[in-house]
This record gives C-alpha cells, sequence and structure tokens, in this order.
C-alpha cells in the first residue's frame, strides 16, 4: 500500500499529514522532510510507551532524541494545567529551547496536553502529532486545538497552534481497547454523513474487517476521514464558518457528557447520540428524509450498543446545551443533515423542537 499523504493549508501553517501502515518506522525522515528543528523531545503515557515506545525510540534513534520520554498521565482528568506544569518542568530541566521539536506519541488527551505546552513553551516550540487512538488520528491531531480543562468545563483554556506534522500509522491501534475503538468510529461515521456517503458506505459494508483492524480496511477510512478535516480546517482555521460541520452530532453530544460529568460515555459514544438526535431534528423540519435517518441509526447500532440514555430527563440535556461554547450571540447553532454526506446550519432551533427529538432518540420525557 502507498503511503497517504494530505496537505493542511492554513494561514498561519502548512503541514503534511502521513497515513501509512508502519508509517511510525519512517518518522525521522518525516520530521526532517518538515523541517522539524533537531532536538526532539517525546511526550507519551506510561501505557502508550510501554506499548509502542520502542517502535518510535528505534525511529528517532540517532537523531538527536533523549532516550527517556516525557511520561505523564492521559486520563480525561489529568487534562488540566498542572500536568502541563510537569511538562515545562521536564522541558525547562532539560534546557529544550527554541530548535526543539516536541512529538506528541498518544490519544487525544496526550496530544491537546503537550501540543498546548508546545504552544506556550517560549511562546512555542516546533510539535509534531503522532496520534495512538482512531479518535486522535482522524480528529484531535489535526487542526492545530490544543489546550486543557477548567475545572468548571472541558477545554476551557487553549490555543489554536498548528503542528510541523502528523504521522498516522494504524498499526498501533492494534492494541487499542474495542470500546476506545468504537468512540473513534463514530467520529469516523460523523465524517461520512456530514461530507462523504462515499465514506459512510464503506464503514458499512468492511465493518468486519475495520473491527478485525484490517491495515487496509483500517487506512481506508482513517485516509478518507483525515482528508475532510483537513480539507474543512484548510478553508477555515479558527471554526468561524465551514468548520463548523465538523459539529455535527456535538451539541447533544457535549451536553450529554456534561450531563454524565463525563463518567458514562466516551465523547464518541455521546457523539453517537448527538447524530441522531440532529438526524430525529432534521426529519421533523422535513430537512431529511426518514430513510437517511434510518440508515445513520443503523449504522450507529451496527458498531455495538451504547451506554443507556432512559434514566437521563430531557430536560437536564436542554439545559446542559444552554452552556455550550458554540453558543453564538445567544443562538444555539445546530448542524442538520440534509442527506447521506450534506449538511447545513441552521441557528432557529427551538427548544420544543430539541425535546421533542431527544424523546426520539430515547431520552427520558
Ligand atoms: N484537538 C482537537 O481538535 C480535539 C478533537 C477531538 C477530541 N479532542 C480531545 O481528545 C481527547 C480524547 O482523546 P482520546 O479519545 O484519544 O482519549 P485518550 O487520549 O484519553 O486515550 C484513550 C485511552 O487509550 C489509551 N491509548 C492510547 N493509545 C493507545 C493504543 N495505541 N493502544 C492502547 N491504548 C491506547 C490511553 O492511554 C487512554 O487510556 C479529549 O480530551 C478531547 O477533548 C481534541
Ligand atoms: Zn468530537
Amino acid at each position: 500500500m502507498e503511503p497517504v499523504r494530505l496537505e493542511v493549508a492554513t494561514p498561519s501553517r502548512a503541514y503534511p499529514v502521513t497515513i501509512a501502515n508502519g508509517a511510525i518506522d519512517g518518522l525521522g525522515r518525516a520530521l526532517d522532510d518538515a523541517r522539524a528543528p533537531g532536538r526532539r523531545f517525546v511526550v507519551s503515557s506510561p501505557l502508550v510507551w510501554r506499548l509502542h515506545g520502542n517502535e518510535l525510540a528505534r525511529a528517532l534513534n540517532g537523531s538527536g532524541t533523549p532516550a527517556e520520554p516525557i511520561l505523564i498521565p492521559d486520563g480525561e482528568r489529568y487534562k488540566q494545567l498542572a500536568t502541563v506544569t510537569r511538562i515545562y518542568d521536564a522541558l525547562v530541566t532539560a534546557k529544550a529551547d527554541r530548535s526543539s521539536t516536541l512529538i506528541t506519541f498518544g490519544g487525544g488527551v496526550i496530544g491537546d496536553m503537550a501540543g498546548f505546552a508546545a504552544a506556550t513553551y517560549l511562546r512555542g516550540i516546533a510539535l509534531v502529532h503522532v496520534p495512538t487512538t482512531l479518535l486522535a488520528q482522524v480528529d484531535s491531531a489535526i487542526g492545530g486545538k490544543v489546550g486543557v480543562n477548567h475545572p468548571l468545563g472541558k477545554n476551557m483554556i487553549g490555543s489554536f497552534y498548528q503542528p510541523h506534522a502528523v504521522v498516522v500509522d494504524p498499526a498501533v491501534l492494534g492494541t487499542l481497547p474495542r470500546r476506545e475503538f468504537r468512540a473513534g468510529l463514530y467520529e469516523v461515521i460523523k465524517y461520512g454523513m456530514t461530507s462523504s456517503a462515499a465514506l459512510f458506505d464503506r464503514i458499512g459494508k468492511e465493518r468486519k474487517a475495520i473491527f478485525a483492524r484490517a491495515p487496509e480496511a483500517l487506512t481506508a477510512i482513517i485516509s478518507e476521514s483525515c482528508r475532510i478535516k483537513a480539507d474543512v480546517v484548510s478553508a477555515d482555521e479558527r471554526e468561524a464558518g465551514p468548520r463548523r460541520i465538523l459539529n455535527f452530532g456535538h451539541t447533544a453530544g457535549h451536553a450529554i457528557e456534561a450531563v454524565t460529568k463525563y463518567r458514562r460515555y466516551r465523547h464518541g459514544e455521546a457523539v453517537g447520540y448527538g447524530m441522531l438526535v440532529a438526524a430525529e431534528l432534521a426529519v421533523a423540519r422535513g430537512a431529511l428524509a426518514d430513510d437517511a435517518r434510518q440508515a445513520l441509526a443503523d449504522l450507529v447500532t451496527s458498531l455495538g450498543p451504547l451506554p443507556p440514555i432512559a434514566d437521563i430527563a430531557v430536560t437536564q440535556i436542554v439545559e446542559a446545551m444552554q452552556h455550550d461554547k458554540k453558543i453564538v450571540s445567544g443562538r444555539l447553532h445546530f448542524v442538520l443533515p440534509t442527506a447521506i454526506g450534506a449538511t447545513t446550519i441552521v441557528d432557529d432551533v427551538t427548544e420544543r423542537e430539541v425535546k421533542a427529538a431527544l424523546k426520539k432518540v430515547g431520552f427520558r420525557p
């Protein structure tokens, strides 16, 4: 299989995304091609490093990288400034300077936290993402959003900081727990539903091969997802316009996560429900055919059971939506599907409509 190479072209930086089974082996070369400065620091988590550190260390061997990575915990509850401080401490101790590159090697939590450290240490050093979860590979590693949580809200502290390169190796997903893998797949469905009917169909047709983590099947859906994200980010770096379509499923999704205190659902699982809510809304407005909604529901269901929602009240979700970051001038923006592979953004959804859609999906009336 030929490696897939995409380009993200934002006003602040243009950079390559390479997707290939075994791409980590070529990391040294990718760093040089991206002109990533020569002193290289790796930030990873103890688990990821234990599972895949050897491959990464081998790939960087002799390229000026300290043998020891900077290891930090990667649970969502560690995604806070105190953990970022540990990265600063390690960088200061090692006298990292402007000729340094920070390589993130982990899931979205590591990428967001270490990316924020790279954005702020010495007002910014070079950053390269090597994402190791499906979610990070198709979503968080591309687009430059970095940051941490505040005790009162998720991702409240952060910045846009584009990396020098993103290197995606689907082979590392072989060790990803099934639930984490599925959580990433809901985001892949999101790309299909918003932007590519071909991707949407492929997930259904190749479901078995995808779950078996067959390299060809994985590389195909990851590449297509990355292509969509790269195009959207290139058109709209700061999410002022077109990038907002990638929030499909996230208005209700974020509310579901917040109401359950980020404990019951993986982010992708909440997005799975959120997409169903948006689809119900679209059908009720006559914007989406009911068989398209059903196809989405079938695909979401085919990945396996989601954690239950029947005990969560419709009113709790509506209340949580009022606190969404995506409220612009008091209006809640909703991304609604109009067909498989197409969306529209509306800002005139009423509370009554949202409640009706939530009920249809199964929240407690
Ligand atoms: N920056 C963005 O644009 C963006 C987009 C979406 C999500 N995010 C953020 O991403 C975070 C979620 O990321 P995530 O879902 O990757 O979670 P995560 O980083 O917490 O990783 C999930 C779990 O998988 C483990 N893991 C990672 N790689 C593994 C591997 N190859 N094999 C086995 N285990 C592995 C981790 O140790 C962790 O326990 C959230 O904080 C979210 O806010 C950011
Ligand atoms: Zn998401």
